[in-house]
């Protein structure tokens, strides 16, 4: 199995400057190619992720830097329940690793015939096959549209509940059209890992416990996940209160360089495609 390649990472390191001392919680461990990066360049780490089997590379690192590095086999919601004097920098790197979509048994891939699970937290109920199970059709049909843009959700979401597929290569069969095929997985992947709605419960933490002059950055690989950064971080670089009114807020953040990934790393990893990076600091 191939190891994931950190996407945007010399942008990243770019934009976060000089880290030596400081303490950067990097919420989407994955393989560590952040984690590990950033412990280089002399800075503390905590990390996060919610896939238990990531823990034999986060031991690793533990036992290469000790006290410098500390694992947390939790989803990255569970960074309000740090301190605000804990960290000084955040960074998601969202999205799924090349070990999850590559691993042929736990149904993220359409290439190999699985369960059809999705979980990337396996300690969880719920998997896709309980979400196509459970959900109405109406339900299914919405998650199909929003998360897929499947334009004939309905007509999909009727075809899942009547033949209830187990595993990747009967949802396939069911499918049929190969277009359909990948934006279908993606909107149940989602689904399952309630991907949006972590991303919106952890950044809201991430505003109230920043500390002045952290930065938060983000690296994105879809328009779902980059729309609610986009307007997350708008909403807090943004001049609150009635601009013709003498009382306003000045914003609490500054908006940091966008970047996205060079023809270089295109050529060395196609993975990142897709990716953006959008960053903030707390002023
Ligand atoms: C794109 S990979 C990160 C790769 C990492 N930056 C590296 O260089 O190896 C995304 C990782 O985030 C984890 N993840 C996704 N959503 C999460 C969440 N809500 N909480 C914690 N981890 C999450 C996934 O399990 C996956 O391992």
């Amino acid at each position: 199995m191939m190891k994931h390649i950190p996407v945007l990472l010399d942008a990243v390191k770019k934009e976060l400057g000089d880290i030596r001392g400081r303490t950067v919680v990097d919420c989407t461990f994955g393989a560590g190619g952040y984690s590990r990066a950033f412990l280089e360049s002399g800075a503390k780490v905590i990390a996060f992720d919610r896939d238990t089997n990531v823990s034999k590379d986060a031991e690793e690192l533990k036992n290469q830097y000790g006290e410098k590095f500390r694992f947390i086999n939790e989803s990255f919601t569970e960074i309000k329940q740090l301190y605000q004097d804990d960290f000084d920098d955040v960074v998601f790197d969202l999205g799924i690793s090349s070990m999850q979509i590559d691993n042929g048994n736990r149904g993220f891939s359409f290439r190999f015939d699985a369960p059809l699970d999705m979980r990337m937290d396996t300690r969880m109920d719920g998997t896709a096959y309980d979400l196509i199970k459970n959900l109405t059709e109406a339900e299914l049909a919405d998650i199909l549209y929003e998360y897929g843009d499947i334009k004939k959700s309905h007509m999909f979401a009727r075809l899942l509940k009547k033949e209830l597929p187990q595993t990747t290569f009967q949802l396939c069969d069911l499918i049929k059209n190969p277009n359909d095929i990948a934006p279908i997985f993606q909107a149940l992947r989602i689904a399952v890992n309630d991907e949006m709605g972590q991303i919106k419960s952890a950044l809201s933490s991430v505003h109230d416990l920043l500390r002045s002059g952290g930065k938060c950055i983000c690296v994105t690989f879809h328009s779902l996940e980059d729309r609610i950064v986009k307007n997350t971080f708008r909403k807090w670089t943004e001049i609150s209160g009635n601009p013709r009114l003498p009382i306003i807020e000045a914003p609490k953040y500054k908006m940091l360089k966008t970047a996205l990934p060079l023809a270089e790393e295109l050529e060395k990893n196609p993975r990142a495609r897709s990716a953006h990076m959008r960053g903030v600091q707390k002023v």
